[in-house]
Parts: C-alpha cells; structure tokens; sequence
C-alpha cells in the first residue's frame, strides 16, 4: 500500500472525536479512518496528566500497528497535556496533529482584539494552553475561561435532553466568567454534539467557534503539503474501535457516519 492510501487515526476519550472525524470525512471524504474511542478512560478531564498521556501512547501504538499515515489526536484535553510527547512517541512512523494548534491559528487569523469566552475540561482549563499559546501571539484577545466537568459524561451517556442537564448547562453559561464576550470557544471536541443547545441560550447571537471544521481544513492543509492526500476514489471502509462497547458509542458513530460497520471493542488494557 502507498503511504498515501494508508489510513488516518483519530482518538479521543470517546464521542467527541467523532465530530472531528465526520468533519474531516466530509472534507476528504477519500480518507479512510480508524478511529479509537477510549470509552473504559472517559471523561479524560478529570484525569492526571500522566493518565492522559500514558493512554495516548498505548492508543498511538495501537494506530501505528495499523499502519495509519497521520494520527489526530481529536481531543482538546489529550492535545493540552499528551500532544508533545505523542510527537516524540510517534516520530517519523506517522504524522500526528492535534485540535488546539489549528484552533489558535484560527483565532489569530480571525479573532484579534475580542473578548473570548472558553469552556472545556478540567485538565484543559488547568493546563493553560489557551492562554499561553494567546498570550505568546499578543493578539489583545481576552481570553476568560471557565472547566465544565459536569458536561462530558452525560454527553457521553447521550442523556442531553433530560432536564437536569438543561440546567446544568444554564448555570455553566450564566457563570460571571462567561459575560459580555463576543465569541464562546468549545474547547472541548464533546461539546459540538450540544451546539444548537449552547445557541439557544445565547438567542444565537454569539458566534461559537469549536474544533470540527478548523482541525479538518488543518489536516488537509498537512496531507496536502506532504502529497499525502489519498487518490483513491474507492468509498473507504472506516473503522471504530472503542474500549469499552457501549450503546450510546455505537448510537453516535451511527448519528455521525450511518454507514458505519465495523465496530471492535479493543481491549487496550486486559
Ligand atoms: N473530548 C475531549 C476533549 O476535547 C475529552 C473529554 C473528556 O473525556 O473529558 O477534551
């Protein structure tokens, strides 16, 4: 096989990296993925850092043994504290991206001189890596930013209509942190499967920004630098491996992609 028509890999702690992985077929769609939802280990957010990174490697392993040519790291809370040793992991073997670099070019190109708002995980939030990469850039974005931790799980258990959740998003939004800002950034790839609720609460009259398209356009913009952009016009089989199998995974991938089929529970862990 050419190096171009290998795969591209794509992990996350779960369904999140799906809204990354249907954006990027819907913009290579002669891409095939291999997808890993670490289901057994979400919510990452409230991991260690050396948690999050140890499960990063042991899923780049996996992806590799797959001969995948560029692995995403679909996850904003993996990319904040696993994204350099990932590159270090990985080396030359394949070429690895992440969701928070795409993003900050995005909002340098488009953002300067606005007041960001920001939700994420907790160990997005703790990282810092916002601010930083922001701050390095002296744009004059404000950049306030607030950990949602009670969000991911019931995302994940596909319970987004109940009324409690309901709430619990309305208190994340009404938080002092989050007033008066011009734009409210997703940091977290979860979050685009609630964003007609997120709208709603704000009239739709901010802009949200999040992940999906952004990282998408980035990993076109790689491959096509490299000339690895598949050829092929053969409709690709994608694959979805998951650690532990669950009905709300599966109800997802299926939302997301309804010609999906081939689901594995792959026991990273046993
Ligand atoms: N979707 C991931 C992120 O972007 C992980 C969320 C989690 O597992 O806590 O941060």
């Amino acid at each position: 096989m050419s190096l171009s028509s290998q795969p591209i890999g794509i992990f996350d702690s779960g369904v999140g990296g799906l809204t990354v992985a249907h954006a990027l077929t819907q913009l290579l769609p002669n891409e095939q993925i291999i997808y890993f939802g670490d289901v057994a280990h979400h919510p990452y957010g409230e991991k260690s850092s050396a948690a999050i990174q140890s499960y990063a490697v042991k899923i780049c392993e996996m992806l590799l043994r797959q001969e995948v040519k560029l692995i995403l790291i679909a996850c904003n809370s993996a990319s904040a504290v696993a994204h350099d040793l990932v590159r270090e992991y990985v080396g030359s073997r394949a070429k690895v991206i992440d969701v928070i670099n795409p993003m900050i070019e995005h909002l340098r190109e488009n953002f300067n001189h606005q007041k960001i708002g920001l939700i994420a995980t907790r160990a997005t939030v703790n990282s810092g890596i916002y601010h930083q990469k922001i701050d390095t850039l002296g744009l004059g974005i404000q950049l306030t930013s607030l950990a949602a931790p009670l969000l991911v799980p019931i995302i994940e258990e596909g319970n987004i209509n109940h009324d409690d959740f309901k709430q619990i998003l309305h208190n994340y939004l009404s938080h002092p942190t989050l007033q008066d800002i011009d734009a409210l950034l997703l940091a977290c790839t979860h979050y685009p499967i609630i964003k007609d609720q997120i709208s709603q609460f704000y009239n739709h009259k901010i802009s949200l920004i999040d992940n999906s398209e952004i990282t998408a356009h980035a990993v076109k913009n790689l491959l096509e630098y490299h000339r690895l952009l598949n050829p092929s016009v053969l409709t690709p089989q994608h694959q979805f491996y998951v650690s532990d199998y669950t009905e709300s995974f599966v109800a997802h991938a299926r939302f997301f992609f309804p010609a999906a089929l081939h689901f594995e529970h792959y026991p990273l862990w046993d």
